[in-house]
């Protein structure tokens, strides 16, 4: 029996504009490592221990953590009763629309079902891993968690049952994440959740429907400009944009300099644009952070690709 296992899960945008909640792509950008180790009490007792990325402070008890809410489900579920310490390494900053709660989640769910052999399957795994996201945005949500289970790009259908579809994306897919340094709130995800209209006229409706099949169409068809063309929100974003500061000029200054497509990475404030080549990659990720200067704010970016999904990086 293994004493130990560690997994690494990337970090995800979803949404990829008109997607909302049925949309993720796994981003090669970061990844969060995440080691469970069993103890020798058997109560149950998870003691988390966290390091790296401290942009918001992250909490360490169970229940408000991703991955100990993930940890602690899968040990009900199972009736295992170790206690477990779990490491985890945050390199997805927390509450800037990277999949960062979703990346500790679904490395969290990888590591313990191979810790105890059990075999879960991914479908599964992302459910549990989904679990992970009361903890940031107050209800479960599939869309990061799937891209960081499966990696590439994942339709999630959660009516009449769940159902997760994985598309691998075009070669020439290049993402450009902008990752404004401003204060986030602690549960972000549901403030930017709240501010959404709970009724929409059907004629937008109709475009997003238009948009976001268009973006299934392009990854069918491995064509970038086809799934930029489709990256075009016309609900969700219009409502969120007033909680990201310079989102007007960041889109207008990425879109000049080469950018196919822009919108909010998930629930933001981080910015994504689609490319089709990592050439203007550079210049993109310049005229975001240039976008965000203009409103007296600091970026970092990165100029990242589809990435793998989680997996299993050592068993002792
Ligand atoms: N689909 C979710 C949202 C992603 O936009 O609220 C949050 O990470």
């Amino acid at each position: 029996m293994a004493k130990s296992c560690t997994a690494v899960a990337p970090s995800s945008t979803a949404n990829l504009g008109p997607g909302y909640d049925v949309f993720g792509l796994g981003l090669s950008a970061l990844e969060d490592t995440v080691r469970i180790t069993k103890a020798s009490g058997r109560s149950r007792r998870i003691t988390i221990r966290l390091s790296g990325e401290k942009s918001i402070s992250i909490p360490s008890n169970t229940e408000s953590n991703s991955a100990g809410l993930v940890i602690e489900k899968m040990s009900e579920d199972f009736d295992l009763r170790y206690d477990l310490d779990v490491r985890i390494v945050k390199r997805v900053p927390a509450g800037f629309g990277m999949g960062s709660s979703a990346a500790s989640a679904a490395a969290a769910a990888v590591a313990f079902d191979r810790l105890f052999n059990l075999k879960v399957r991914k479908s599964k795994l992302i459910e549990y891993a989904a679990e992970g996201e009361i903890a940031s945005a107050g209800t479960k949500h599939y869309d990061n968690v799937s891209g960081a289970i499966l990696g590439g790009f994942v339709i999630v259908r959660t009516i009449p049952e769940l159902e997760f579809i994985k598309i691998i994306p075009p070669e020439d897919l290049v993402l450009v994440i902008a990752v404004p340094t401003v204060k986030v709130a602690c549960r972000k995800t549901e403030v930017a959740r709240s501010v959404l209209p709970k009724e929409v006229p059907l004629k937008n409706v109709i475009r997003n429907v238009s948009n976001a099949s268009t973006i299934v169409a392009g990854f069918i068809l491995k064509d970038t400009k086809m799934i930029a063309r489709g990256v075009d929100d016309v609900i969700v974003e219009p409502a969120r944009k007033h909680l990201i500061p310079g989102f007007d000029a960041v889109k207008s200054k990425a879109l000049k300099s080469g950018a196919l497509a822009v919108t909010i990475s998930g629930a933001g404030p981080s910015m994504i644009s689609f490319l089709n080549s990592r050439k203007n990659g550079k210049l993109v990720a310049h005229s975001m952070a240039a976008g965000f200067k203009e409103s007296k704010i600091k970026s970092r970016t990165f100029v990242c690709h589809p990435s793998n999904g989680a997996r299993v990086v050592s068993v002792t």
